[in-house]
């Protein structure tokens, strides 16, 4: 900045700046704010449990009422009194900044930039502080806080959402084929989405080069037994392919974690697949319900398990089951296909690895994760409005009981959530309420109307303090470890933007990604949760189940030519993680 720089001189400035290129090769270490010693760069953190409790609060300022000035006047106005104080000049001097650098040059001027700079560097202020200084933002990540050496941070995507090659090497269809769940019928298919099928190398090679070490992804069921049930015969170009796909991601030095069922229930288990009734309890009938399903599923799961379980690491049984059980029935079929798949995995392969669920973050998370968590019973609420569940014995608890090796979750956003008007209860007894079977309200604003945060392209909000909460709420409830199995965030209108370079600058994105990360390091550090991990939704830009303009992705791919670009968000958010991440 130049001394005494101001409006009529701002064009010198303009003339002496010069274009300086900055290399940028990767995340730089940053000074520690907090600690002066550097404790965090080795310090392992101690995990601990405490009670949970949780109170509403939220900042309420009133605007005190203003009542205008007098318009009473006591002299005429300048313009009439300026006779009075004739040949007046005017200009401008700016702000006076002591670091400055470039000294003005009209010093032949008396009253110019010069001469202004000198009075103020003979009164030689001691400390001068500029009065442009900031307050600090609660958002900014100037904490001091590392990732444990073994938090595993990566990149998330699901099979239907990037594969295409739907009818490709023995595949056969699943219930995304058929689905409109996007905004109606005509939606985009998954018929081709980002051809991943076959891009999965260039895929992988792009992320292995932005320094990911995990990458999780799907396999479709219908892709490795194409008939579904037991006794049919296997596919082995499915088998090859996913062979190859894991030999390559760990060959570029990322660990593979595979999901087994990521919404795309086969098709035979719907007598008429475009009729699947209603879903009292999740969004769709995802077949969980057919009393073929669970077996046929766990077998599924044995195929795939007995083949990699060599080279994967962990392994998901369910994505999101909440939203695709219709029934309770449903939900007695997941928690005993999973339970089943984790004791064949653990007693029978005798895997060293972990096996989990990803949750998605609506309330009924403690309908599945009391018995598999806690050997617990369905909550009470459950039972009360869920009238086909299925009651677990003693035998089902004990053997349901800690048969996830961590928690995972896909926190994207939070929700208000609140009693019915008419109570619990009135709206339990009464399978007409609009609040049935919940009988939750849910909202996305707060009690004082405010939206409950920044708001994205769809349902997403970005609200970083409410994940630390609900990070704290899951350790202490659970009390096994957390993994964040997805999170991201559809900037508004990005699809619509037509110039790409809008695109690629995606700085909400990046917002988002570097407060929740910030977030869940205050979790693990001053809250003492073990969160072990974070994956981002998605690497790229992709099929959103009927939708291509929810972008939620750290990439863009062009769908003519199926070209990918790193978006900002995707080096904002390795750096961030980079610079943070013990040595
Ligand atoms: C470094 O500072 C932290 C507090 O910031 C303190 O707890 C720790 O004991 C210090 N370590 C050493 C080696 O001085
Ligand atoms: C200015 O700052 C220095 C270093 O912090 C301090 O030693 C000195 O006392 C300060 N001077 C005044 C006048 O505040
Ligand atoms: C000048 O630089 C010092 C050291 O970086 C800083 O503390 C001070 O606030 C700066 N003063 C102004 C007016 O910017
Ligand atoms: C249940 O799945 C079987 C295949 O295992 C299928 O034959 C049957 O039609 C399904 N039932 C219903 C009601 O969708
Ligand atoms: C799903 O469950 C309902 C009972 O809630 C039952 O009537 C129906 O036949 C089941 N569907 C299948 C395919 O099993
Ligand atoms: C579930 O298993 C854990 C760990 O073995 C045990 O501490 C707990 O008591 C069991 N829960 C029930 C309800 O039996
Ligand atoms: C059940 O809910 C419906 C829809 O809100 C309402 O019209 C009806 O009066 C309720 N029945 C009872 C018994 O409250
Ligand atoms: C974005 O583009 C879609 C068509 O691709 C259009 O339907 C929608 O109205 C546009 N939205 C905005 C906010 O311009
Ligand atoms: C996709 O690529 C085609 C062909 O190069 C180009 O015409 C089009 O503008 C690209 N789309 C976007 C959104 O960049």
């Amino acid at each position: 900045m130049m001394r005494g720089v101001g409006i009529v001189t701002s064009w010198v400035s303009v003339a002496l700046a010069q274009q300086v290129y900055v290399p940028a090769e990767g995340p730089v270490t940053r000074p520690t704010v907090c600690s002066t010693n550097g404790s965090y760069a080795t310090a392992t953190p101690v995990y601990s449990f405490t009670p949970f409790s949780f109170t509403q609060t939220e900042t309420v300022r009133t605007a005190t009422s203003v009542t205008p000035g007098p318009t009473t006047t006591y002299a005429p106005p300048y313009e009439s009194l300026s006779h009075l104080v004739p040949d007046l000049a005017t200009t401008t001097w700016g702000n006076w900044d002591p670091n400055a650098t470039v000294a003005a040059t009209d010093s032949a001027d008396p009253y110019g930039q010069a001469a202004w700079s000198a009075i103020w560097e003979r009164a030689n202020l001691a400390n001068f502080t500029y009065r442009g200084c900031t307050l600090p933002r609660y958002f900014q990540p100037q904490d001091s806080y590392y990732f444990p050496k073994d938090f595993e941070f990566g990149v998330a995507g699901s099979a239907s959402q990037i594969e295409g090659a739907i009818a490709d090497e023995g595949r056969t269809p699943t219930l995304m084929e058929v689905i409109t769940i996007g905004r109606g019928e005509g939606d985009p298919k998954d018929y081709v989405t980002n051809e991943n099928y076959y891009l999965y190398k260039q895929d992988i090679e792009r992320l292995a080069a932005m320094g990911v070490k995990y990458y999780s992804f799907s396999i479709p069921w219908t892709r490795i037994l194409p008939f579904a049930l037991e006794g049919t015969p296997v596919n082995q170009q499915g088998l090859d392919h996913y062979a190859d796909l894991i030999d390559f991601v760990i060959a570029k030095g990322m660990e593979p974690h595979v999901t087994l069922l990521h919404f795309d229930t086969p098709l035979q288990f719907y007598a008429d697949p475009y009729d699947r009734g209603e879903a009292l309890v999740g969004q769709n009938n995802g077949g969980y319900n057919n009393t073929t399903f669970q077996d046929a599923f766990v077998h599924y799961g044995q195929v795939v398990m007995t083949h990699f379980a060599d080279r994967v690491p962990v392994w998901y049984t369910f994505n999101e089951p909440l939203l695709y059980c219709d029934n309770g029935r449903a939900v007695d079929a997941v928690v005993k296909a999973h339970a089943r798949l984790y004791h064949f995995y653990h007693d029978e392969i005798k895997g060293a690895g972990r096996v989990a669920l990803k949750f998605n973050d609506n309330f009924g998370l403690a309908t599945f994760a009391n018995p598999l968590f806690l050997g617990q019973d369905y909550p009470e609420a459950f039972k009360m409005t869920i009238p086909d569940y299925v009651p677990l014995t003693a035998a089902d608890l004990a053997f349901l009981n800690g048969t996830a090796d961590f928690l995972g979750i896909d926190p994207y956003t939070a929700t208000v959530v609140s009693p019915p008007r008419h109570g619990i209860a009135a709206c339990a007894a009464n399978a007409s309420d609009p609040l049935f079977p919940y009988c939750v309200q849910q909202s996305t604003s707060t009690t004082t109307g405010w939206n409950i945060g920044y708001r994205s392209e769809s349902y997403v909000y970005m609200t970083p303090t409410y994940l630390r909460t609900y990070l704290n709420y899951l350790w202490n409830t659970f009390r096994h470890p957390v993994v964040i199995t997805e999170f991201g965030f559809p900037v508004a209108r990005e699809a619509n933007a037509t110039d790409l370079s809008d695109q690629l600058f995606d700085q909400p994105r990046s917002d988002y990604y570097v407060q929740f990360l910030s977030e869940t390091l205050k979790a693990i550090w001053e809250d003492g949760v073990h969160v072990a991990g974070a994956f981002a939704w998605s690497f790229a830009d992709n099929w959103e189940f009927g939708d291509y303009d929810q972008h939620f992705g750290i990439q863009t791919v062009n769908r003519t030519t199926m070209e990918r670009r790193y978006k900002k968000s995707f080096f904002d958010l390795v750096d961030f993680v980079a610079a943070r991440t013990q040595k």
